[in-house]
This record gives C-alpha cells, sequence and structure tokens, in this order.
C-alpha cells in the first residue's frame, strides 16, 4: 500500500514534497531526481526555489525528465526542456549538462529512447520520480493501452491530453502528435515514486489509478506494484477513493 497523504492546499503539498526532496539532497548531494512537467509538480518547484534561497545546494543533482514534445522546435518555450530549464534547474542552480531531457528531434527517434534509458543508468538510475497523472490516467506520455513494462519509447499522444495541453499552446493544431516518454518500465525502477494530484477534475483517474484493477487501460495503476510510492492529493484529488 502507498503512502497516502491529503493536504488542503495544493501549496502545502509543494512544502511537503519539496521537504523530502531537500531531505535526500542533504543526504546525497549528487542525487538523482525525475522531474515532470504539467501544473501539478509547479508548487514543488516554487517550494524548493525558496529552499534554494535559504541556502541549500542542488548543484550536484542530476535530473530527468520524464518525457518531451516530438518535433518543436529547439528552444520552443513550451518543449519539456524549455519549461524544466525554466522551472527547475535555473531556480536550483543546477548545472545545464546535469538536466537530461528525452530527445523529441524527428531525425534521431530511432534511438532516442535507448540513448535516454542509457543516460538514466549512467547515472545509476533515479532515486526519486515526482509524476503527476493525466486525465487518461497516464504516467509520463503513457497513454492507455501502454505496455507496463516498456522503457522509454516514442508514444503518441491520446486526444484527450493534446486538448488538455492545447493550453500552453496557440491551437489544438499546434500540440504535437507525438512524444519520446520514460515507459511505464522505466518510471517504476525508480527507488522512489512520488505521484501529486489537486483538484476535483483528477478524483475519478486517482480512485481508478490507486483503488482500481492494475490495467493497461490505466497507466498509472502500475504505480500500485511499486514498493515505495507515495501519494500526495488535495481532498478534491482524494475524493473518489474509498479506502
Ligand atoms: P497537469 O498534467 O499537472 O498539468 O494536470 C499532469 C499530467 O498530464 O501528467
Amino acid at each position: 500500500m502507498p503512502e497516502l497523504i491529503v493536504v488542503p492546499e495544493p501549496d502545502e503539498a509543494g512544502e511537503l514534497v519539496a521537504s523530502k526532496v531537500v531531505a535526500l539532497v542533504q543526504n546525497n548531494p549528487g542525487s538523482v531526481l525525475g522531474v515532470a512537467t504539467g501544473t501539478t509538480p509547479l508548487v514543488v518547484y516554487r517550494a524548493l526555489r525558496r529552499h534554494f534561497e535559504a541556502g541549500v545546494d542542488f548543484s550536484k543533482v542530476r535530473a530527468f525528465a520524464l518525457d518531451e514534445y516530438v518535433g518543436l522546435p529547439a528552444g520552443h518555450p513550451e518543449s519539456y526542456a524549455s519549461v524544466i530549464d525554466r522551472e527547475v534547474r535555473q531556480g536550483l542552480g543546477i548545472p545545464a549538462a546535469q538536466v537530461h531531457v528525452p530527445d523529441g528531434d524527428p531525425a534521431g527517434l530511432d534511438n532516442a529512447g535507448q540513448r535516454f534509458e542509457d543516460a538514466i543508468a549512467q547515472a545509476g538510475g533515479v532515486d526519486l520520480q515526482l509524476l503527476g497523472i493525466g486525465a487518461t490516467g497516464h504516467i509520463g506520455f503513457n497513454e492507455p493501452g501502454s505496455s507496463l513494462t516498456s522503457l522509454t519509447h516514442v508514444e503518441t499522444l491520446a486526444e484527450q491530453t493534446r486538448i488538455d495541453n492545447s493550453r500552453f499552446f496557440d491551437t489544438l493544431a499546434d500540440v504535437p502528435h507525438l512524444a519520446v516518454t520514460q515507459g511505464v518500465g522505466t518510471i517504476m525502477r525508480a527507488r522512489e515514486l512520488v505521484l501529486l494530484a489537486f483538484g476535483q477534475a483528477k478524483a475519478q483517474i486517482v480512485a481508478r489509478a490507486l483503488e482500481g484493477p492494475i490495467s493497461e487501460d490505466v497507466p498509472a495503476s502500475a504505480l500500485q506494484m511499486h514498493p515505495h510510492l507515495t501519494v500526495v492529493l488535495d481532498e478534491g484529488a482524494a475524493s473518489q477513493l474509498k479506502r
């Protein structure tokens, strides 16, 4: 059973998870963090920035992103390389060479997954992986039907995910159709996982992921099998849990 924590406000979740990350980094300055994009983890990054400003040293941390869109031009502000740089790396003083994002360049897709797996392996694996959950039940960009054992690969985004993420783009047509994502199997190899979700709109998928059958229909349901999972929810996101 995962450790389940329900907090009144997302900011509190941010503080709590940031404290966990800080403890990890203080114990091992070269810790390997798995970082997620989307709106949900921003409260964690904001809290971490406050720790950085208070003197915590993140300069030896290595960070690995979950995923990247295929085909956005280098430097596109909504590419996950840009988002992680802006929201995580710069605010924590992590050298750019220590931050890895899958390569979404269409020219290198054949081996983008393998290159990313190699980089994670070379770093010694991920110590703590932050995760959000999509309305489809995706973790990373592993959409319904994805294998629960896959490694980093190219995935076709669900239409719902493109619609959900269109808020970051001018039009829906601008949202890429493909992404390179850590597989569920990659995510499950991290030594510790922290899943965050906020708001009533996530309640149903959170309940299916945590209390429903483990199935490729809900890729996040694989998390039930992880030996070291912490789930941090607000009351809205927790509202359909039965246990
Ligand atoms: P969100 O995205 O944090 O923006 O809701 C979560 C996800 O798609 O994994």
